[in-house]
Parts: C-alpha cells; structure tokens; sequence
C-alpha cells in the first residue's frame, strides 16, 4: 500500500503515518524527520536548512526530490509506505509523479486530513517531542513527567524550534500558498479521501482505514 497523507501543519499527519505504520508494517517517509535528524547529527545538509526549518519556510525542491527519490529506492519501500510532509509543492508532485513511475508505476492512495486553523495554533504551541524516540506529547492534555523525560525511553522532551505562534502562523500561510494547490492537483487524480481531523486520535485512524480499504 503506497499512501500519501495530505495536509496543513499540526493535523495529525505524524500520528496517523505511526498508526499506520505499525498496523501495515511500511515506513513512514517524514520529510521533516529526515530534514532534523540531519540538524541534529549536524551534517553539511543539516547546516544548510536548520535556518530555513527554524523559520517554517520550505527546503527547495530539487534538494527535496533528491532526498525522497533516494529514500524510496531503499529495500524496506517495496512494499509500500506512507509519505509524510511530501509533497509540498506542484513541482515536487511532478517530481514525485516520475520517481513513482521508476520504481514500478506504484498507484498512490491519498488522504486529506482538514482540521481549522485555531485548533491547530492550540496543538502545535502544546506540542512538545522526545529528542530520543520521537513519542509526541501535548502539554495540555498529555504532558510528558516530571523534569520532561519521555516516559517511553527517558529522553528529553523539548518544544521544537517551528512550534512558537509566529512561526506557526507563516507555516499555516505558506501551506495555503504552495501545498494547498495539491488538493486539487491529487483529487483530479483519483484514490482521493477525506478525514476530519478534529475526531479523536482512534476515530481518525479508523476513517483512515476505512478509506485504505485495510492494508
Ligand atoms: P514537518 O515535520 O513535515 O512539519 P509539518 O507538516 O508542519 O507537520 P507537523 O509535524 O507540524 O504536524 P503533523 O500534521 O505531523 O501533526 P502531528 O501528528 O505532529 O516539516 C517541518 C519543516 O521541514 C517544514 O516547515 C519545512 O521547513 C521542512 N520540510 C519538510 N518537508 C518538506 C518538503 N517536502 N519540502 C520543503 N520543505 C519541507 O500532531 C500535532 C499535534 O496534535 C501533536 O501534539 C499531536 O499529539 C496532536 N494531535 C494529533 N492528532 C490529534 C487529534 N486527532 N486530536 C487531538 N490532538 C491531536
């Protein structure tokens, strides 16, 4: 199953590719995840977006197409996977389109999940991460122990460096602008759903599913 999850900033992309990821047994394919893990272990590549990250702008698309093209040949992507934060941009969805035709013509499935913008400035200022595993936390309605350790590994939990409001807020404007158009670009195409991601955690993955077909 090769699934693509489509939508704004803070929907719940990241918590539905987990879900689904463990139910069907495919990688998620984060485009953000790579682009930290590079920050973090202070690479060349990771030099040069930390500031473009820490602003909410987005990482060109030639430099975005190479790193997905690369990924998606890797041998745990043959039996599918879920893209997560790619595409952003019509140009990357071209892209997209022909690394898909070279690794086998593979028919993408695609969800949208929609949630309005004041519920997502209130999920992303809350949100903090484990710099270890990745375990999301909300401090509002999940927080993290006591001193910030993660209660999964003992890792520290921050708040990451695009989770203040104003960088939010140009994250929310930059979405509408460059990634939004993709909605229509993909529903012209087929294999197209919908999911309210206001509905709780468990209900969501269960119209995700539902709309898959199952694994
Ligand atoms: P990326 O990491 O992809 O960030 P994003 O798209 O902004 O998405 P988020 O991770 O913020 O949100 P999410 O939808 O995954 O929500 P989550 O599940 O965490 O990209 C970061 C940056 O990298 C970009 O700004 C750009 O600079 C660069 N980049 C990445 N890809 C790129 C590309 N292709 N091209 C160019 N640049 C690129 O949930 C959010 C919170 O809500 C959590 O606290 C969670 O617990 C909570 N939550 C989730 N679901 C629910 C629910 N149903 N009810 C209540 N709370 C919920």
């Amino acid at each position: 199953m090769f699934i693509m999850l489509l939508g704004a900033p803070g929907v719940g992309k990241g918590t539905q590719s987990k879900l689904i990821m463990g139910k069907c047994q495919i990688p998620q394919i984060s485009t953000g995840d790579i682009l930290r893990a590079e920050i973090k272990n202070e690479t060349d590549l990771g030099t040069q977006v930390k500031s473009i990250l820490e602003r909410g702008e987005l990482v060109s698309d030639d430099f975005m197409l190479k790193i997905v093209a690369k990924r998606l040949k890797q041998a745990d992507c043959v039996n599918g996977f879920i893209l997560d934060g790619f595409p952003r941009t019509i140009p990357q969805a071209d892209g997209l389109g022909g690394i898909l035709e070279s690794i086998g013509n593979v028919k993408l499935n695609v969800v949208e999940i929609s949630v309005p913008d004041d519920e997502i400035i209130k999920r992303l200022t809350s949100r903090r991460v484990c710099s270890q595993c990745g375990t999301l936390y909300n401090i509002l309605v999940n927080p993290p122990m006591e001193g910030n350790a993660c209660s999964v590994c003992g890792g520290q939990v921050f708040q990451r460096d695009d989770d203040k409001s104003e960088t939010i807020k140009n994250r929310l404007q930059i979405y509408r602008k460059s990634t939004a158009p993709l909605i229509q670009y993909y529903k012209q195409r087929g294999d197209y759903g919908e999911v309210n991601g206001l509905k709780p955690v468990d209900s969501v993955f269960d119209e995700i599913m539902e709309i898959l077909g199952g694994c």
